[in-house]
């Protein structure tokens, strides 16, 4: 009996430590190997790389469909890992900046908007440095700005003749660094110090290459450049500065929120930190905004059904306001409001965002797959793919701006996070509004002013940009015409 008992109990020891032992190695060994993201096949070392340079684009494509919405590549000794689509890249936007981080991934920027802002600070000290951008760009400040950018308007095409070709392009871009310049920079640069300026944001932005996002301090005559044009930048915001204190002016721009500012601590900002924070907003808002109204006018002289009902809501908006146009004028447009959604939905200039992740995370697909994210990886997602999934949004390569009507509301049927030209969730794009009243303040005066045709083919994506835009010219025939309200 006794021996019975004993072989018994030893048999219930085997077999519990077993179940335990098959307990703990489901618990943490099988459940990281099995649950891992399926990775892009590639060749050893190399591999990755080759796949990554034949354009991001074209790697998205190619695997969505053979793996699904999460997946990794291997890219040297970093694995980058992909969320694609609204239920799996919630984390992305939502988690905080100790478990998802900008800092190492945006590292590159350090060198062009110089020390002591943005991805050259921790994480507190750029919170702060975000609320400075908030405050400057509230809506009693916008307001000001936008009696800025309709004058800039007005004044650039008042040199237009009656009629003639123009590049649109060219013509947005230039008219948008004028405003950007004068709203956000100050009345000084933009009377006085325009060129000087221009140029220097010039070669600060052509010390941006792809090579610059891997080696930012690479010794090349780009970023040599680079360096020179920050160093003058600086000097001159710092004789600005100086002045602007000196006479105790105070001006309505971005630049005389940034000398305002105070951290927590009651410290103020300083003039490196100005200038700095300066070039982070003419980086951010430059090329996105003038990228987004080219893709605008491109599509509305494509689709005359849409130019017919944004010229039909200015006639409207005119019968009620008169020729005025204001920030609050400005926000009743909302045809054109969705006009210019649908281009930037189409036509994201920022295709990829990413993070450091610095803790495990777990994603679920829509199908129920679940996947492990391990700490160490970088995440991406694509505002340029994710904008385009048809389960999202009917006809997806189809420009339809009614699409964002209400009724329809694509954006919203899968949640949060589906439509992420502008980014979303912690890190959101602070400009946005500022974005959507300058696009709309060209727009509507273009509309008012001219008749437009576009003579030159429909244009393609420059997807060689750091900024992805629009490849080649974009030919524009005008006439001048006033918008007549009956
Ligand atoms: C059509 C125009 C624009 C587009 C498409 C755009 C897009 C974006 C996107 C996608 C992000 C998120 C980046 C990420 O999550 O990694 C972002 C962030 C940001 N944008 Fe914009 N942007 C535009 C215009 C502007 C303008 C005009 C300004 C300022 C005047 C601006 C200031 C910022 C700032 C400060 C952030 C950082 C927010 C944060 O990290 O908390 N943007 N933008």
């Amino acid at each position: 009996m006794e021996v019975n008992d004993k072989l018994l109990n030893t048999g219930i020891l085997i077999v519990a430590t077993l179940v335990v032992a098959k307990l703990i190695s489901f618990l943490i060994m099988p459940r990281s190997k099995k649950r891992v993201p399926p990775a892009v096949k590639a060749w050893p070392v190399i591999g990755g790389l080759l796949r990554f340079v034949k354009g991001p684009m074209v790697m998205l494509r190619e695997e969505y469909p053979k793996l699904g919405s999460v997946f990794t590549l291997n890219l040297f000794n970093k694995k980058i890992t992909f969320l694609i689509g609204p239920e799996v890249s919630s984390h992305f936007f939502k988690a905080s900046e100790s478990d998802l981080s900008q800092q190492e991934v945006y590292q590159f920027n350090v060198p062009t908007f110089g020390p002591g802002v943005v991805f050259d600070v921790d994480y507190t000290i750029r919170q702060e440095q975000f609320r400075f951008f908030t405050e400057a760009l509230r809506v009693n400040k916008l307001k000001g700005y936008v009696d800025q950018m309709v004058t800039e308007a007005e004044d650039y095409f008042s040199k237009w003749g009656d009629s003639g070709e123009v590049d649109l392009k060219y013509e947005l871009e230039h008219l948008i660094i004028l405003t950007a310049s004068r709203c956000l920079l100050g009345q000084e640069v933009r009377n006085k110090l325009f060129d000087d300026v221009s140029a220097l944001f010039h070669d600060l932005d052509n010390g941006m290459l792809p090579v610059s996002v891997i080696f930012p301090y690479l010794p090349i005559p780009a970023h040599r450049r680079r360096d020179r044009a920050r160093k003058k930048l600086a000097g001159i915001f710092a004789n600005i500065i100086a002045s602007r204190k000196s006479a105790g002016k105070s001006e309505n721009d971005m630049l005389q929120c940034f000398i305002e500012s105070k951290y927590k601590d009651g410290r103020p900002t300083t003039e490196a930190e100005v200038t700095g924070l300066l070039i982070a907003a003419l980086f951010a808002g430059q090329h996105t905004s003038s990228i987004t109204s080219t893709w605008t006018g491109a599509y509305l002289l494509r689709h005359k059904e849409f130019l017919s009902a944004v010229i039909e809501e200015q006639k409207q908006i005119m019968q009620k306001h008169g020729n005025k146009v204001d920030h609050d004028i400005l926000s009743e447009m909302d045809t054109l409001y969705r006009c210019i959604k649908e281009a930037l939905r189409l036509h994201p200039p920022l295709i990829m965002l990413l993070r450091s992740s610095h803790s495990d995370f777990s994603v679920k697909t829509r199908d129920g797959k679940e996947y492990d994210i391990p700490k160490g990886h970088i995440v991406a997602t694509s505002p340029a793919f994710a904008n385009r999934l048809p389960y999202i949004y009917k006809d997806p390569d189809t420009y339809d701006p009614d699409r964002f009507s209400v009724g329809r509301e694509e954006d919203k049927v899968a949640g949060a996070f589906s439509y992420i030209s502008f980014g979303g969730g912690r890190h959101g794009c602070l400009g946005e509004p500022f974005a959507y009243l300058q696009i709309k303040a060209i727009w509507s005066h273009l509309l008012r002013n001219f008749e437009l045709e576009l003579v030159s083919p429909f244009p393609e994506i420059d997807w060689n940009a750091m900024v992805v835009g629009v490849k080649g010219k974009v030919m524009v025939h005008y006439k001048r015409r006033q918008l007549s309200v009956n």
